[in-house]
């Protein structure tokens, strides 16, 4: 029998890879221009971080962490999310004493034991930022922006920006006992889970998926209804800015979503069109999470998308955007000497930066051309012996069907110069 890839992990092969690495690149460059750095963190830490750091009530610390014990016996996970490690990091390197605020972006796996289904995978790609040190109003402000600057740039249609205040501890707890109060009559009708949360954590009861939690809920208290004077203004500027900033929003006062260390702001990016996991990236302000991982107290905001679900929701929304990069030109070389001389022009081009390649196996003329149009290379640079005996390559334009013919002495500085030309 053989052997196949553990359930809700992927394989990326080549074809798919390169909308991978172009969704990279515009991340890097929005992140270059925004001034965010990159972080690299573990893909495992020890667990005591994440039941700190995500919360114990969690679905995802209570439910879907990969724990084990390892070989000197202690418990690690392999990271659900990069918030925490984030906050570890920053702690343990004393990011906070230099300026401030840290700007910092990372890209990588992350591991939830979850029901696989579409959009939904035990390993899965984040891209995250996260602003350490700087608590106003307009740094939820530009790190939504750059969510909503991306998706732009990448093309994405049908998008829902949701934000909302989840309060903080002071005006949580008045919330909660309102919720808690409208909620006990009908107690007993909630779902398995909404019991247990009605005691732990009842905001969570109101983003419940449940038809009937759904309708005990309605009209039930928002955060919104008793959010403090300081939260307040902090959610009225927000929402000021994001204005001023031409990005649509939509207050959605039920969002509360699903980690336990979220202050004030929590917004969260729809899309129509993937199904069902329709939210490509989530976010919100963390205020306290740094002491709880035992640093000073540090303000924090970040959000983080789901990768796979941003290029499913680019192939729906945009799929003429064909942002793969073809081969340039592919040399087709017969006989041994006009090989060598297509390995030298193929060396030479690639130290330039040009996409170039050549045939490998030795194959015939056709079996090579053929090659190049499956590759779909832009052009093909033929060499026989007859081209060996005038010094002359043939170049064939594969798009155009046309084809002139160049000495070699030319030959490379009219490629690089092509190629430019189309860049
Ligand atoms: P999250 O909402 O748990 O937040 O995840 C963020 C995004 O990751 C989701 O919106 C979704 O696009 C993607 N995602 C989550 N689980 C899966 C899965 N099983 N398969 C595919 N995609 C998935 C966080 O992780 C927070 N750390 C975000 C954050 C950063 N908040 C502040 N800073």
């Amino acid at each position: 029998m053989s052997i196949q890839r553990p359930k809700g992990t992927q394989d990326l092969l080549p074809g798919v890879i390169e909308k991978w690495q172009d969704l990279e690149q515009h991340i890097r460059t929005i992140c270059r221009e925004y001034g965010y750095e990159e972080i690299r963190t573990p893909i495992f830490e020890a667990t005591e971080l994440f039941q700190r750091g995500v919360g114990e009530t969690t679905d995802i610390v209570n439910k879907e962490m990969y724990t084990f014990l390892d070989k000197g016996d202690r418990s690690v996970t392999l990271r659900p999310e990069g918030t925490a490690s984030v906050c570890r990091a920053y702690v343990e390197n004393k990011l906070y004493g230099g300026q401030l605020p840290v700007k910092l972006f990372y890209m990588g796996p992350m591991f939830r034991y979850e029901r696989p289904q579409a959009g939904r995978f035990r390993q899965f790609h984040q891209f995250g930022v996260e602003v350490l040190g700087a608590d106003k109003p307009i740094v939820d402000a530009e790190v939504i922006t750059l969510v909503w600057d991306l998706y732009t740039r990448l093309g994405l249609k049908g998008l829902e920006v949701h934000v909302n205040s989840v309060g903080c501890p002071t005006c949580r707890a008045v919330h909660r006992t309102k919720l808690q109060e409208f909620l006990a009559p009908r107690r007993e009708q909630l779902c398995k889970d909404c019991q247990d949360r009605f005691e732990r954590n009842p905001m969570r009861i109101l983003d419940c998926k449940n038809p009937t939690c759904q309708e005990i809920t309605q009209g039930a208290p928002t955060t919104l209804d008793t959010l403090c004077p300081d939260c307040s203004e902090h959610f009225q500027e927000l929402k000021e800015l994001l204005t001023a900033a031409g990005v649509s929003f939509k207050v959605d006062p039920r969002l509360v979503r699903g980690l336990d260390y979220y202050r004030k702001t929590a917004f969260e990016v729809l899309v129509e069109n993937i199904g069902a996991q329709s939210a490509i990236c989530g976010g919100g302000r963390y205020d306290g999470l740094v002491e709880q991982v035992g640093g000073p107290q540090t303000p924090g905001i970040g959000f983080a998308m789901g990768m796979e679900r941003v290029l499913a929701a680019l192939q729906v929304s945009n799929p003429l955007n064909n942002l793969t990069k073809k081969e340039f030109v592919r040399f087709v070389a017969l006989g041994e000497e006009a090989q060598k001389k297509c390995f030298t022009f193929v060396s030479q081009l690639r130290r330039k930066g040009i996409p170039a390649s050549i045939d490998l196996l030795g194959r015939s003329l056709k079996a090579q051309l053929k090659t190049a149009d499956k590759a779909q290379a832009r052009y093909a640079a033929i060499i026989g012996e007859d081209e060996m005996n005038r010094q002359v390559v043939i170049l064939r334009d594969l798009t155009l069907g046309e084809q002139t013919e160049l000495p070699f002495a030319e030959a490379e500085e009219e490629l690089i110069q092509k190629y430019r030309e189309e860049q």
